[in-house]
């Protein structure tokens, strides 16, 4: 996610600025920038691609002074990582700039009737869009900066958490935010504004959590002025911080993996944010339109991808080919770049990658593009090695995953190409209009049944204190959860250093079997689907061979519950979006034995967060 600092005070600002995005680096970011008003007005920007470091060093020499400024470091959303998309962004006379963190969803039509009111933009970036509306509504409205701001945002749709400053009115800030945080501190004479309580807490431990839907309106020796975007007057709740400055950077958690696992719910509705509308039965990625074309004649797509972005493509051949109606192939990348794969033209080459920088994968998709494919990328890291690849593609929006166990990645991976074959199938016709608005529906409750997932908690503390000292553990799944069967045994091992193995629950007695003792847990995902009695037959087998079965199942699921050791209750969903949320207590559960055995969570011991090496 982005970072976001702004001050107005008595102390010289450049200094806070940059100790603040340096307190928010752990955000994740490609691009920082700052904007400062000097003593005699003039409004000063340095913004960069690169590291807080690198902008330190542009600014060098230039006019940094002044008391009153803004600073930003950038995840990119919109726009891919350089100088020009980087923030602060300037209104159309100069006279403004904003620093953003969120998506706003209906930028591209505003910039449209901009354009045709003469106003032109530098950059790619929907944060470009919404200070030129601000300055429009001010200037034709004839409006203080507050109101302003509060007009364009009630014209807004989407995620944000703004701050914005008039180059004529250096006493003024204006803070605003919906679904991304922000937090304002109150000192004497003096306010600080920051993404999260990180580049305050050493000024000052009073605080305003802004509010969704609400505008601050700071200006120098007055009193804090909240206002909703009905122009409703808001008193501010102040509240003392009490949380050190370490714990602040990880939101509250221990470990950022376990951050990542609670942000779930968020990303995956990001994931989906401005790409689905289930009342109006429509489902559309912007990235791909142009090759809906090749999607319609494609004969075969092949996912390309490592690790959990692989299980990932697993869970991808399935919604294609039940969706979509498209025969999928799935490999691995170090595999198949090394193979002389027989590649057609008319092929789609799907390629997944959370940070888009993996040796392997850049290599098998030139191989695949040098034989004519079509390749689609589904990245998190916008403008990343692999993102500018491909010829088209869908990023998944999950923010930055700092965690080197990949998991909201996994979700927001799982989401997108849930999106996809739903986009396909849709241009396709092969799916019954009424199976494909019921998807539509369940995959926007999806958020709120992680949430429910997430309240398994206690109870998988205590699944994981029974299973800590295990020296293996085996995995499965059938069908849509073979997949996540492969993704929990991976968080086990890659965290906790417990040997597992996933597996197709059928498979186990071609040889899995043999491994069944009392010693060895079996974590079975048996949730309501096509296959659900013949995973309950798997059970009773390793039951019958006095294993430990712990399994995920249905909320009110009877029969696995007289049978199983353990039973973790998920929301039911229909079988095609069940990884979603099956995932989540697999995720919690290697999470938590990690943590019990002392294993370096965030870090485990060998591992890199991007293989760029082969
Ligand atoms: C997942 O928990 C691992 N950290 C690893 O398998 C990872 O998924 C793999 O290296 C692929 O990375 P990518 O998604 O960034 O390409």
């Amino acid at each position: 996610m982005c970072g976001i600092v702004g001050y107005i005070g008595n102390r010289e600002v450049y200094p806070i600025l940059i100790k603040g995005l340096r307190r928010l680096e752990y955000r994740g970011y490609d691009s920082a920038g700052v904007a400062m008003i000097n003593k005699k007005g003039d409004l000063n920007v340095f913004k960069r691609k690169g590291k807080v470091s690198e902008l330190e060093s542009f600014a060098t020499g230039g006019d940094i002074s002044g008391t009153v400024g803004i600073g930003h470091t950038r995840w990119a959303t919109h726009g891919e990582p350089n100088d020009v998309n980087s923030h602060p962004h300037y209104s159309q006379t100069k006279d403004l700039v904003i620093i953003h963190n969120g998506i706003i969803e209906n930028y591209a039509a505003i910039k449209e009737g901009l354009k045709k009111r003469g106003h032109t933009f530098l950059s790619q970036t929907d944060t470009e869009v919404l200070v030129h509306l601000i300055e429009d509504i001010k200037q034709h409205e004839n409006m203080k900066l507050g109101h302003a701001v509060l007009a364009a945002l009630n014209q807004v749709i989407g995620a944000y958490s703004i701050v914005v400053l008039d180059k004529n009115d250096p006493n003024t800030l204006v803070a605003a935010k919906k679904g991304s945080p922000m937090v304002i501190g109150i000192g004497t004479d003096e306010f600080f504004i920051a993404s999260d309580a990180s580049p305050i807490v050493e000024f000052t431990k009073n605080v305003v959590y802004l509010e969704d839907e609400q505008v601050a309106i700071i200006r120098r020796g007055e009193e804090l002025k909240i206002r909703n975007l009905k122009d409703k007057e808001i008193t501010p709740y102040v509240q003392k911080l009490t949380i050190e400055l370490e714990a602040i950077e990880k939101g509250g958690y221990d470990h950022f993996m376990l951050k990542e696992i609670y942000e779930q719910p968020r990303s995956v509705k990001d994931s989906m944010r401005g790409r689905l509308n289930a009342e109006k039965g429509d489902v559309k990625l912007g990235g791909i339109v142009e090759h809906e074309a090749k999607f319609k004649n494609a004969k075969r797509i092949i996912f390309i991808a490592c690790g959990t972005s692989w299980h990932a493509g697993l869970v991808g051949e399935y919604l294609f080919e039940e969706f979509a109606r498209i025969p999928v192939e799935v490999e691995y990348a170090s595999e198949f770049r090394y193979r002389n794969p027989v590649i057609y033209p008319d092929d789609i080459v799907i390629a997944i990658s959370q940070s888009g920088e993996t040796a392997d994968t850049l290599a098998a998709i030139e191989l695949a593009k040098a034989k004519g494919a079509t390749i689609v990328g589904v990245c998190n890291v916008v403008g990343s090695s692999i993102a500018r690849a491909t010829h088209a593609g869908s990023y998944t929006h999950a923010g930055p995953e700092i965690g080197v166990a990949s998991t909201k990645a996994f979700t927001a991976q799982v989401t997108v190409l849930t999106l996809m074959a739903l986009h396909v199938a849709r241009i396709k016709g092969t799916m019954p209009q009424s199976r494909f608005r019921q998807i539509l529906y369940e995959l926007e409750a999806i958020p709120h049944k992680i949430e429910d997932a997430l309240k398994l908690n206690t109870l998988i503390k205590e699944i994981a204190f029974k299973h800590k000292d295990s020296t293996n553990a085996l995995y499965l799944g059938r069908g849509f959860t073979f997949p996540v069967a492969l993704e929990g045994a991976l968080k086990l091992k890659e965290i906790s250093y417990i040997h597992a193995e996933g597996y197709p629950a059928a498979e186990m007695k071609h040889g899995p079997i043999a491994l069944i003792d009392e010693e060895m847990p079996v974590f079975v995902i048996a949730t309501k689907g096509a296959n659900y009695e013949k995973v309950v037959s798997n059970i009773q087998e390793v039951k019958a061979r006095k294993g430990k079965v712990i399994a995920v199942v249905t909320a009110g699921d009877k029969e696995v519950k007289e049978m199983a050791d353990y039973v973790m209750e998920i929301p039911e969903t229909d079988e095609a979006l069940v990884p979603l949320i099956s995932v989540i207590p697999l995720q919690l559960l290697s999470y938590h034995i990690a943590v019990m055995r002392g294993c370096n969570v965030d870090q485990p011991r060998n591992l890199a967060k991007s293989v760029t090496v082969e």
